[in-house]
């Protein structure tokens, strides 16, 4: 990094990120999505909530066990067995962090909390305190701080400083500041905070009126030095500030912004694909950074302009945030020890030799099936792979589907469900329904399809096809994930996918409800 100040990232994909309705992960998929974030370089990983469910609890665990290079951060209430919990959760961590909150909105002390302004200020400071007995990395935010009483934020951070808060997050929890605002809010908290030199100011941005990103930026121009932020701006209700877009704001406009970041942006898109991959939520072709179009030239005059001089229309290149250029890596003949080492610079490592070998004959498949295998070919492949061997109970051991025209489609295929081969049959409105029909006459999930999207990995007809379905049971949501040639085997390995993690016991709940 430059002379410049660090602008530390907190990315809490796995936590705020987690809250979209939809997005829930198992504990490997957040641990997968982890270990991508600590190759990023991101400074914190909030890993979830653990007094939420067990699943929670286990997930930061497994996080914290798993990852070295971040600091792990566990998120609780301003209460004592929130704190306790996230202590016992977080103590394989190499480095963590505790992160408190309570509100401090006349709105949510008045009518959630019912609690008086100076029992609010008490419980916080107990908590931090509390807090500091399981690490000396404490972070304390107020939450609603947008639209919270700049007197009484100045007092409740004072007291939380003194009682040991490294750092202080200003939350936009309703997504409400607009930028010139917010940017003000924070120069006057830390201007009149007399202890405000003893903590690092962080601000949370909701996106509720499109504008965390800015608000956060103004915020960083006005002395915040971390940013919370999620991958592909997850988040709660209109989701969070996006981490590729802070990032590449404060690398871009170097000349407005006194901090840098120590993150690798070029792990920034295969970590984008990553969490879509696994959330089920898609990319906007039109998003910054990270989506398909963002670096795409239509227009003539454009790509005149580009292949001129890609200055003319580009202001950041896109081998720099992680687009590959679709090099062709390896191909039927390649052997293991070339798989092996390719994935290694993709950053991807292998539990024990059976793992290694089992991804192995799958990429021998698909070069069977495909000529030019590219990254994001052996990336789909080992996600495909790495679906924990061991969870999954129902396997696809063949699948028939007719189509032709003026015929019903029709399924058949073969599961086998705990070792045993069963087989099913079923007509459908199309090849991808007669075969999810066909797996519910052996499954018999109960739940509803909310969700079916195809995506190409790569280019050309060739291409695998990466399916994503998303079910629905009692309230419970489960994506599946599953990547072929042909679409309907990957659209049906996405759904006994699903139906592998339905299996699985509940993981959590959602944690603003607060029940827990
Ligand atoms: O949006 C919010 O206020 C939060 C806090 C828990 C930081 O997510
Ligand atoms: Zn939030």
């Amino acid at each position: 990094m430059s002379d410049k100040e660090q602008l530390i990232i907190f990315d809490t994909t796995l936590r705020d990120g987690e809250q979209s309705p939809g997005a829930s992960m198992t504990r490997e998929e957040k641990v997968r999505i982890a270990k991508a974030l600590e190759r990023l370089r991101v400074d914190v990983i909030e890993a979830g909530f653990p007094i939420a469910s067990p699943g929670d609890f286990e997930a930061v665990k497994a996080v914290a066990a798993g990852v070295k290079d971040s600091t792990i951060c566990g998120l609780t209430r301003a209460l004592d067995r929130d704190i306790d919990r996230a202590g016992e959760a977080l103590a394989g961590a190499e480095s963590a962090r505790i992160h408190t909150f309570i509100a401090t909105s006349p709105i949510h002390m008045e009518r959630k909390l019912r609690m008086s302004p100076d029992e609010v200020v008490a419980q916080a400071v107990h908590a931090v305190r509390r807090a500091r007995r399981y690490t000396d990395d404490v972070e304390f935010s107020p939450e609603d701080a947008g639209r919270s009483e700049r007197d009484f934020l100045c007092r409740i951070l004072e007291a939380v400083i003194a009682a040991g808060a490294r750092t202080v997050n200003i939350p936009d929890t309703v997504g409400y500041s607009v930028p010139y605002q917010f940017g003000d809010l924070i120069r006057t908290l830390i201007e009149r905070v007399p202890n405000s030199d003893k903590a690092v100011f962080s601000v949370h941005c909701h996106n509720d009126l499109g504008l965390a990103a800015a608000n956060s930026l103004a915020a960083v121009r006005n002395g915040a030095r971390q940013v919370e932020c999620t991958i592909n701006g997850l988040g709660e209700r209109a989701g969070n500030a996006a981490l590729e877009e802070i990032v590449m704001a404060v690398r871009t406009r170097r000349d407005h912004f006194d901090c840098d970041t120590r993150l690798d942006t070029t792990q920034i898109v295969p970590c984008s694909r990553l969490v879509s991959g696994i959330t089920g939520f898609a990319v906007q072709p039109n998003k910054a950074i990270v989506g398909a179009n963002a670096f795409a030239h239509e227009s003539g005059i454009h790509q005149d302009g580009v292949l001129k001089s890609r200055e003319t229309y580009e202001i950041m290149r896109a081998q720099d945030v992680g687009w590959s250029e679709n090099r062709i890596v390896l191909g039927k003949h390649s052997g293991r020890s070339a798989f092996r080492a390719r994935l290694q610079d993709l950053g991807v490592s292998f539990a024990s030799e059976e793992d290694l070998n089992a991804a192995f004959a799958r990429f021998k498949d698909l070069a069977d099936k495909k000529h030019e295998i590219f990254d994001e070919d052996l990336q789909a492949l080992v996600t495909d792979t790495n679906l924990d061997a061991t969870n999954e109970r129902i396997k696809l051991v063949s699948l028939r589907v007719c189509s032709e025209t003026g015929e019903t489609p029709k399924a058949h295929l073969v599961l086998a469900v705990d070792g045993e081969e069963k087989p099913g049959i079923s007509i459908g409105g199309g090849p991808v329904d007669a075969t999810f029909r066909a797996i519910e006459t052996i499954v018999a999930s109960g739940t509803v399809l909310k969700l079916y999207s195809v995506n190409a990995i790569t280019s050309g007809t060739d291409a695998q096809g990466e399916v994503t379905v998303r079910l629905e049971k009692g309230g419970r949501i489960i994506n599946g994930q599953g990547a072929d040639t042909d679409i309907v085997i990957a659209s049906a390995k996405a759904y006994i996918n699903a139906c592998n993690k339905l299996l699985l016991p509940r993981e959590r709940a959602h944690p603003r409800t607060g029940d827990v």
